[in-house]
């Protein structure tokens, strides 16, 4: 950990999580509980809960929940020392730079790599706009790029030598080993630097405050590879970023466009769409999609239509859906990307091309029907069957009634026939699959919890947060080495360390030192199971049923011992301590 426990502990003690949350989300409250619709997944009926006294929150319904600080790194997408930052600020708290050298050192070389980027992006420029520029301005005016544009994105091109960009940052002062941190140079293995973009067009990738965290470099001609990209570094996170989030998140428009390439963001910017982004040539990431949804209310994909591009396209409907994002796909015409459509048919037909983007019930039918031609009798009943399976998924009843209609017009079908086949579905659905399962970033990670001791040990754990006074107690008869479950044992010790020192812990403060999907965890057996009147009788109570579940793992034992065990008077001495820990478990077992 960063910063001092105690520090943390102000951070959160100072941010009432009913305050902060209500500045994200709107708030209800019905008796000592909060209730709100949840920002971490969608839902028309508020299953997100906040406890004022135990100052956590917890979503009844996608499981996530956590501490003042969990929940402002979820909604932020910060990391724990930045979500701290803000808390900190908004509290008034100053906190100390970071106390690890480790840290304080890599912070301090995050500042020097955006700072040689910098550097670098200016000297890209000035390579395009002075005399070794023609070739590249003549490319970018080909590919109908105006000046401005260019300033805006602050494109460039690299050098043609081996290691011109090399010699230019060092002369100015920057070493090796970062030019190497940077990705600008790499290292060959005679231990020499050369350039890691040669004669390309430079892309400067920004990040969303509009540090330039990489670059993207192209050939002007039809050389392979196309693109060089700076790799991962401390500062570039590819799973992270969106091309074009920088501008596209001021954008007046609250949808936010998906394309594949830097030269579509940057035509669709020039041509006033300024809410594309790109996802730089990768399969859209389930962080991505997290950072999509906080900045709009509407994600439409637009990839190529090729295999690919399609594959790509229903993987990033399923990620974003999961995260409740709503969704649409745009078509386009065949072999064209945004950037060429645009060049030859003008922004005005693209808006077209965007306000007929599909539903996301649409587009899953049209990949269908693409893949049957309809002629003949068999590919019109596995189009039926395949639209009966799509809407039978689907949950709105309304839409589910109206699309019915439209496709049984469209495709030529009965309406009852396709009906028919919907509700036998549904109701198939229902019995093999129960409730249906919400689908939630938080379900997906629980932590792994021993079955049997795990979730007694830690309610155990909930409740000695609730019950300070009894530490000594479970202490005596419950201590660290009686865990069985290695997780609950690990947050126990912490518990345990900080009762024996500083003598209180509420459970709040344990969280926020927690995993997101372990506070998850403990915040949902706190709402539905650690609820109780007398916590003192309920701490009782767990520890019987955890006596008497070791007791009757030892009986077995015992059992086993005894059915082995030759010489008879061992086997008479296992009998008698066999008998003695069947009436101990009798008796626990009468008091429970
Ligand atoms: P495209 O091949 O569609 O490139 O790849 P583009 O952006 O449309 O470029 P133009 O129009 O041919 O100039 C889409 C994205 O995939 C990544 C890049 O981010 C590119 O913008 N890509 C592509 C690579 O990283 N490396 C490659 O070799 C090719
Ligand atoms: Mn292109």
């Amino acid at each position: 950990m960063l910063y001092p426990e105690e520090l943390i502990e102000e951070v959160r003690l100072r941010n009432d999580i009913v305050d902060v949350i209500s500045s994200y989300l709107k708030l209800e409250r019905k008796g000592k509980t909060y209730f709100g619709l949840c920002p971490f997944h969608s839902e028309k009926t508020p299953s997100f809960s906040v406890e004022p006294a135990k100052q956590f929150f917890y979503c009844f319904g996608c499981n996530k929940g956590g501490s003042v600080i969990q929940f402002i790194m979820d909604i932020e997408h910060l990391e724990f020392t930045d979500a701290l930052k803000l808390l900190a600020d908004r509290a008034g708290i100053v906190l100390p730079e970071p106390e690890d050298p480790g840290e304080r050192e890599k912070s301090r070389r995050r500042k020097e790599i955006l700072e040689i980027n910098k550097k670098a992006a200016r000297y890209f420029f000035s390579l395009l706009t002075g005399n070794q520029g023609v070739l590249a301005r003549n490319y970018l005016k080909k590919r109908g790029l105006t000046e401005k544009t260019v300033r805006k994105f602050g494109l460039g091109v690299s050098p043609g030598g081996r290691d011109e960009l090399t010699r230019y940052l060092m002369a100015e002062g920057a070493d090796g080993g970062l030019l190497v941190d940077s990705g600008l140079s790499i290292r060959s293995e005679n231990g020499t630097l050369t350039d890691r973009f040669r004669n390309r067009l430079m892309f400067p990738i920004f990040n969303i405050r509009g540090d330039i965290i990489g670059f993207g470099g192209r050939v002007l001609d039809d050389s392979l590879p196309k693109y060089m990209n700076s790799p991962e570094t401390l500062i570039y996170n590819k799973s992270r970023e969106l091309y074009g989030l920088n501008y596209a998140r001021k954008s007046k428009s609250s949808k936010l466009l998906i394309v594949e390439g830097y030269m579509d963001v940057i035509s669709l910017h020039q041509a006033g769409i300024d809410f594309a982004v790109a996802s730089l040539g990768t399969a859209l990431t389930q962080s991505q999609a997290w950072i999509l949804k906080k900045y709009a209310d509407e994600v439409i994909i637009c990839y190529d239509s090729d295999a690919a591009g399609q594959n790509a396209t229903v993987r990033g409907l399923e990620i974003l859906e999961k995260v409740g994002c709503r969704t649409k796909v745009l078509l386009m015409p065949e072999g064209k990307d945004p950037d060429e459509y645009i060049r030859n048919n003008g922004p005005e037909k693209f808006k077209n091309l965007i306000d007929g983007a599909l539903s996301l019930l649409d587009y899953k039918i049209r990949v269908k029907k693409n893949m049957y031609n309809q002629n003949t009798v068999e590919d019109r009943l596995e189009l039926l069957n395949s639209i009966a399976d799509i809407l039978a998924e689907h949950d709105n009843s309304i839409e589910r009634e109206l699309y019915a209609q439209d496709y049984a017009r469209q495709y030529g079908i009965s309406l009852e026939s396709l009906q028919d086949e919907i509700r036998k579905r549904m109701n198939k659905n229902h019995r093999s699959e129960g409730p249906r399962k919400i689908n939630s970033p938080a379900s997906s990670d629980l932590p792994r919890v021993d079955n049997r001791y795990g979730e007694l040990e830690y309610m155990l754990i909930i409740m000695l947060c609730m019950e300070n006074r009894l530490y000594s107690t479970v202490a005596k008869k419950y201590g660290i080495e009686s865990f069985k479950d290695e997780g609950a044992k690990e947050v126990a010790k912490r518990l345990f360390a900080k009762l024996e020192h500083n003598n209180s812990c509420v459970l709040a403060e344990l969280l926020s030192e927690l995993s997101p999907s372990l506070s998850s965890y403990l915040t949902g057996l706190a709402s539905k199971k650690c609820n109780v009147e007398d916590t003192e009788k309920a701490i009782l109570h767990l520890l019987q049923k955890l006596e008497i579940l070791y007791l009757e793992d030892l009986q077995k034992q015992t059992i086993e011992r005894i059915k082995n065990e030759q010489d008879g008077i061992k086997r008479q001495e296992l009998g008698l301590e066999f008998s003695k820990r069947a009436e101990r478990i009798a008796t626990l077992k009468k008091m429970a």
